[in-house]
């Protein structure tokens, strides 16, 4: 472009970035590899969803592929971090999204060693072994971005079970303690916290108008009037904590939800102050 040209250049936020993204097949995950791709990352969906991240990889095109990869195992995670190297030279953004929920709700009484088991292996193995194969090839390279995605139950208690609670509380202090260690490598480290957004976690099998319904009754529940958080409003809070805008930030628990997890109506509602 001439420098005289009146069109103004295309800002891609992240040019150039190499980005792995587990659970990348599906909700917060998918949408996070279409905006870091629109954004101009070269991307990595991780999952064990096959066909449904390959699909996402060939309708993105050249610059995202799809990788098999469980979460729970080291081999499959160390594979993936190779394979990206093998492919792209180098690993900027390792976002450590893939996560799985026990049920909605449930009494400590009704929850299963199994239930806590499951959450965690995955929530915070996944997330444990992500984090350890990304500082491989990190340290090395001397920067970097580790991210998480925890929950808003890290905020504030009742939102979830208590398997699914432990293992996101346990995520976030993984995310505190690795940006202790890994600042000295010019490696940040930090979480997204979503408020409930209607995904493949929440809505499988749901038909499109009851989704529609549960997201504008979900988001009234909260604090915030006026919007719908969708799986993409999460994937920009993600997008601003793996991109160069957030140099100077680590440590943070960026939590996505309108405010809910620091204010508490009840009084107000009771006194008949707020409706
Ligand atoms: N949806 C919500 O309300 C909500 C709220 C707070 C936090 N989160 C977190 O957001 C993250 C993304 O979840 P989502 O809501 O997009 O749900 P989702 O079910 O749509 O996506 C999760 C993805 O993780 C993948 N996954 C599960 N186990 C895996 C494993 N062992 N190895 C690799 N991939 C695996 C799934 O196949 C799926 O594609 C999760 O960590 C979840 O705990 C979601």
């Amino acid at each position: 472009m001439s420098a005289t040209s009146s069109i103004a250049p295309t800002y891609k936020r992240l040019e150039g970035k190499v980005a792995i993204i587990t659970g990348g097949a599906s909700g917060i995950g998918a949408s996070a590899a279409q905006l870091f791709h629109e954004q101009g990352a070269k991307v990595v969906i991780a999952d064990i969803q096959d066909d449904l991240g390959q699909a996402i990889a060939n309708k993105l095109g050249e610059d995202v592929c799809y990788v098999h990869c469980d979460v729970t195992k080291e081999d499959n995670v160390s594979n993936l971090v190779d394979t990206t190297i093998e492919k792209h030279g180098k690993l900027d953004i390792m976002y450590n999204n893939a996560g799985v929920l026990d049920r909605a709700f449930g009494s400590i009484l009704d929850t299963t060693k199994a239930d806590l088991d499951r959450c965690v292996g995955v929530n915070l193995g996944g997330a444990f072994l992500g984090a350890k194969h990304a500082a491989r090839v990190k340290v090395p390279q001397r920067k970097g971005v580790i991210l998480f995605t925890a929950s808003a139950c890290t905020s504030i208690a009742g939102l979830s079970t208590h398997s699914y609670a432990a293992s996101k509380y346990a995520v976030w202090g993984l995310a505190r303690n690795l940006a202790s260690e890994l600042g000295q490598y010019g490696i940040r480290v930090n979480c997204v916290s979503p408020y409930a957004v209607l995904t493949g976690m929440n809505s499988k099998g749901m038909h499109e108008d009851v989704i529609a319904q549960a997201e504008v009754r979900t988001s009234r529940l909260g604090n915030l009037q006026g919007e719908i958080l969708k799986a993409e409003g999460i994937a920009r809070a993600a997008l601003y904590l793996a991109s160069d805008e957030a140099y100077f930030v680590s440590g943070l628990n960026l939590v996505v939800d309108g405010g809910f997890s620091v204010v508490n109506p009840t009084m107000l509602k009771e006194l008949k102050i707020v409706p």
